[in-house]
């Protein structure tokens, strides 16, 4: 078999290490926390693992390819029309679909910042397009940068608030600034994973609305903060002609059965959000307390992860943390080389994170 030069210059996704190779590697009965992927250390809603069990028997049935019921209560939920919004199998199958339905042009071009999540680049290179990777200024979109680099084959802006790695934000004047400077051939992407946490904060500002705008769309997800990563369900809201154009392009049965019915169950459980939103919260100060404790610099989230520097080498910090049974990421890959990024588990999680950091770090 033979594949174009770009397809052999791919790597796979490397996610975070799962707790059962760790397990293997290191002997079965090891306790090891995994604080490497931004889940939800309270795990799922309740509702929505009881509607799981309770749609199971249906999985001898295809999904609704419509997601209409759930698509009825988002469309309630957020006061936008059914027309909308789409689901699909994560957020990354939006990204994977926003590429491969507004990118289609040779000379298209994608813009971003970066460190930011891989995938936007990971998907670009997959699809053979052309990527203007810019800086971050101080941990943060640098939004001047940006602007300056829009030209026309400009196709596809990502914005990341708040941006994972570094758990920082991106202001709504900044993102309407963006808007506006680019033409009607390309589309801005406002990837709002972690909108749960975010908007807990008192300065982090509703962003809903800009999908008025006909180039913009908004993504979630309910991998985060409604605990549901595994059964991978994302959805994006945006101008109704935006919609159907992804709609041609996205496979029929992309959200599964089981997904469904857990989101629309979620949704209901806005007790879970609260409890995990406030569980955040406190972890993330007992880690800033402690970080603070321990000399470490680290950058103010609005998130549910911390990026923090060790001043040591990323990699090393990491692969000893591992051998402890503590799953995080090092960031050196990103180019922080001594900078490692923990999601906020629970409050045990997170004591023996900062207790195994400091064997690690003599300190
Ligand atoms: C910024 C950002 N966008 C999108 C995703 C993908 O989420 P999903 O699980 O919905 O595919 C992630 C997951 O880590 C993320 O951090």
């Amino acid at each position: 078999m033979i594949v174009e030069d770009f397809i052999l210059r791919l790597k796979p996704y490397e996610g975070g290490k799962p707790i059962e190779e760790l397990k293997r590697e290191l002997g079965l009965d090891s306790e090891i926390i995994k604080l490497a992927s931004n889940e939800n250390p309270l795990g799922a809603s309740r509702k929505a693992v009881e509607a799981i069990r309770k749609s199971a028997e249906n999985v001898y049935l295809y999904p609704d390819g419509n997601s209409y019921y759930l698509k009825k209560k988002m469309s309630e939920k957020l006061g936008v029309e059914e027309d909308n919004i789409i689901f699909g199998n994560g957020s990354d199958e939006l990204l994977e679909l926003i590429y491969r339905t507004f990118a289609t042009k040779k000379e298209d071009e994608i813009l971003y910042c970066y460190p930011t999540f891989i995938e936007y680049k990971l998907i670009g290179m997959a699809f053979n397009k052309k990527i203007k990777e810019l800086p971050l200024k101080n941990y943060r979109y640098d939004i001047d940068a940006l602007i300056e680099n829009i030209n026309e084959n400009t196709r596809i802006i990502f914005l990341n608030t708040p941006n994972n790695p570094t758990g920082t934000i991106i202001k709504r004047n900044d993102i309407e600034s963006v808007i506006e400077k680019v033409n009607s051939s390309c589309l801005v992407v406002i990837d709002e994973a972690y909108y749960e946490y975010a908007i807990k904060e008192d300065d982090y500002e509703e962003l809903l609305d800009l999908y008025k705008n006909n180039n913009v769309i908004i993504l979630r997800t309910f991998s985060k903060a409604y605990g549901l990563a595994g059964l991978r369900i994302g959805y994006g809201i945006a101008q109704s002609e935006i919609i159907g154009f992804l709609n041609r392009t996205k496979p029929p049965f992309n959200v599964n059965l089981l997904a469904q019915e857990a989101a629309i169950a979620a949704l209901d459980d806005s007790e879970h959000i609260n409890k995990s939103v406030e569980l955040n919260r406190q972890g993330k100060e007992f880690l800033y307390y402690e970080f603070n404790k321990m000399g470490i610099d680290y950058v103010k989230t609005y998130s549910n992860f911390i990026l923090f520097d060790v001043k040591k080498d990323a990699n090393y910090v990491y692969e000893e943390l591992l051998k402890k049974g503590v799953i995080v990421r090092s960031m050196a890959g990103y180019g922080y080389k001594t900078s490692l990024r923990v999601t906020i588990g629970t409050l045990k999680e997170n004591e023996i994170f900062i207790n195994r950091l400091k064997e690690v770090l003599g300190v």
